[in-house]
C-alpha cells in the first residue's frame, strides 16, 4: 500500500529523511511534497527535488507530514502542524515544540510504538540524544529496573542544524593555517574548532541547558517513568556527525557486565542496538602498542559505515564498582539518522504495518 508524504524542512534532517524513504523503500503514492520557508531547487539525498514555499493547500491529500523545520513560535510544526492535521495527514515532528505534551506521545519504535493509534494525529519524535541513550537502557531497564542515570554528552555540530557545521568547517582550515578563528556567535558561544563547549541549546535558571533537560524529561517520559533521577551535561564537540555518551546507570536488581552485554547484544531483546565490546581484534594492539588487553569499542566515525549507520551501538560496558548494581557504557550513534530521521521514518513504517497508514 503507498503512501502520500510531505516534508517541511530540508536542513540536514530533512536530507536525511528523503535518503532514510529512498533507501528503505518507502512505499511513496507520489513523489514526496518538499516544503520550506522559500521556494527553490534543492538536491536532497541523490535527487533534485523542488522545494516549495510551505503553504495550507500544499497539505492537501497527504496521508504523512514528516517535520523537520525549526522549532519555536516561528517554527514549522508550530505554524504547520495543526494546518496539516486538518487536511488530513498524520505528523511525525523531529522538533521538541510537543514532545513533552500530555496528548502527543514520544515515540520511539523499538520501546513505545503501541502509543501510537488511529486517532494519534501528531507524533514527537525524540531528541537525539535521548533517543540513543534509552534503545540503550530501555532493555535493561526492562530486566533490572533502573534507579539512577548519570550521564555526560560528547555531540555533534550538525546536532545544531546546517549553520553549525558549516561553522566548524570554516574555522579548521583557520586553525591550521594559524590564523585568528571568527565563529559565528548566533551559534555557538566560542569557536568549536579543538575544543569542547558544556552549553547546548540554552541555558535555564537552574543552570542546566535545555538540551540537558530534555533528556531528563523525554526519557521519563519515553520509559514511563516520571520520576526517575537522571541527570545530564551535555557537550558540544568538534566532530561532524554523530554522538556519543558516558553513561552511569544503577539498578534496582542484581544486573552483571556480561548480563548486560549478552542483553544488548540480542536483537529480540534489544532491538536497534549492536554492542561493539570485548577483546580488541585489531593486531595492532598487541604488536605495535603492546596492549594485549587492549578493547574494541565504537566511536563517532564508526556511524559513517554502511552497518552501523541506524544503530545504536554500545561498548565499554563495566561494572561500577562504587554501588550494589551498576554499570557504565559508552553509546554512539548518528544524531541526523537514528537521532532524527530513521526514527520517524520507522515510526511511518510502523504506522503502515499496523494498518493506521496506507
Ligand atoms: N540535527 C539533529 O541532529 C537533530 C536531531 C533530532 C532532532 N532535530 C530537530 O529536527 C529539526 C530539523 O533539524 P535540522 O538540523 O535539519 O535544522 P536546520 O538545518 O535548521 O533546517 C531547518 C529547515 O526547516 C525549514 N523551516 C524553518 N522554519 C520553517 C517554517 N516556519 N516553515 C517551513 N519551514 C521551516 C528551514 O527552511 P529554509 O531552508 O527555507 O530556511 C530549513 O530547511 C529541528 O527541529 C531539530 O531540533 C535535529
Amino acid at each position: 500500500m503507498a503512501v502520500t508524504a510531505g516534508l517541511v524542512g530540508v536542513g540536514p534532517v530533512g536530507d536525511r529523511i528523503v535518503r532514510c524513504l529512498k533507501e528503505r523503500d518507502f512505499p511513496l503514492a507520489e513523489p514526496l511534497r518538499v516544503m520550506a520557508t522559500r521556494r527553490r531547487r534543492e538536491i536532497l539525498g541523490d535527487q533534485e527535488f523542488e522545494v516549495h514555499q510551505t503553504s495550507a493547500e500544499l497539505f492537501v491529500g497527504l496521508e504523512v507530514v514528516f517535520f523537520a523545520g525549526r522549532e519555536g513560535a516561528k517554527g514549522a510544526s508550530i505554524q504547520w502542524a495543526q494546518t496539516a492535521i486538518d487536511a488530513g495527514a498524520y505528523c511525525i515532528d523531529n522538533g521538541s515544540d510537543f514532545r513533552l505534551d500530555p496528548n502527543v506521545p514520544l515515540v520511539v519504535p523499538e520501546i513505545n510504538m503501541e502509543q501510537v493509534t488511529a486517532d494519534t494525529r501528531l507524533i514527537a519524535s525524540p531528541n537525539c540524544s535521548t533517543t540513543q541513550m534509552v534503545v540503550a537502557l530501555a532493555p535493561l531497564h526492562q530486566v533490572a529496573r533502573i534507579k539512577r542515570v548519570v550521564v555526560a554528552t560528547y555531540q555533534a555540530v550538525s546536532g545544531w542544524g546546517q549553520a553549525a557545521v558549516e561553522d566548524m568547517e570554516r574555522q579548521l582550515p583557520q586553525y591550521v593555517a594559524g590564523e585568528v578563528v571568527d565563529f559565528d556567535p548566533s551559534v555557538f558561544a566560542k569557536p568549536i574548532i579543538l575544543d569542547c563547549l558544556p552549553h547546548i541549546d540554552r541555558f535555564t535558571d537552574s543552570g542546566y541547558t535545555k538540551e540537558e533537560l530534555k533528556m531528563v524529561y523525554e526519557t521519563r517520559k519515553i520509559l514511563g517513568e516520571p520520576d526517575l533521577p537522571i541527570t545530564a551535561t551535555a557537550v558540544r564537540v568538534p566532530v561532524d556527525i554523530g554522538h556519543a555518551e558516558a553513561i552511569n546507570v544503577e539498578f534496582e536488581e542484581e544486573i552483571t557486565a556480561d548480563e548486560a552485554r549478552e542483553i544488548l547484544s540480542d536483537p529480540q531483546q534489544a532491538p536497534g542496538v549492536v554492542v561493539i565490546d570485548g577483546p580488541s581484534q585489531d593486531p595492532n594492539a598487541v604488536a605495535v602498542r603492546d596492549a594485549p588487553e587492549e578493547r574494541q569499542y565504537p566511536t563517532q566515525a564508526d556511524v559513517k559505515k554502511d552497518e552501523y549507520k541506524d544503530a545504536v551501538l554500545v561498548g565499554r560496558i563495566r561494572q561500577d564498582e562504587t554501588v550494589a548494581s551498576g554499570l557504565n557504557m559508552w553509546v554512539v550513534s548518528d544524531n541526523l539518522r537514528k537521532g532524527a530521521a530513521t526514527n520517524v521514518v520507522q515510526i511511518a513504517e510502523e504506522m503502515l504495518k499496523r494498518g493506521i497508514l496506507g
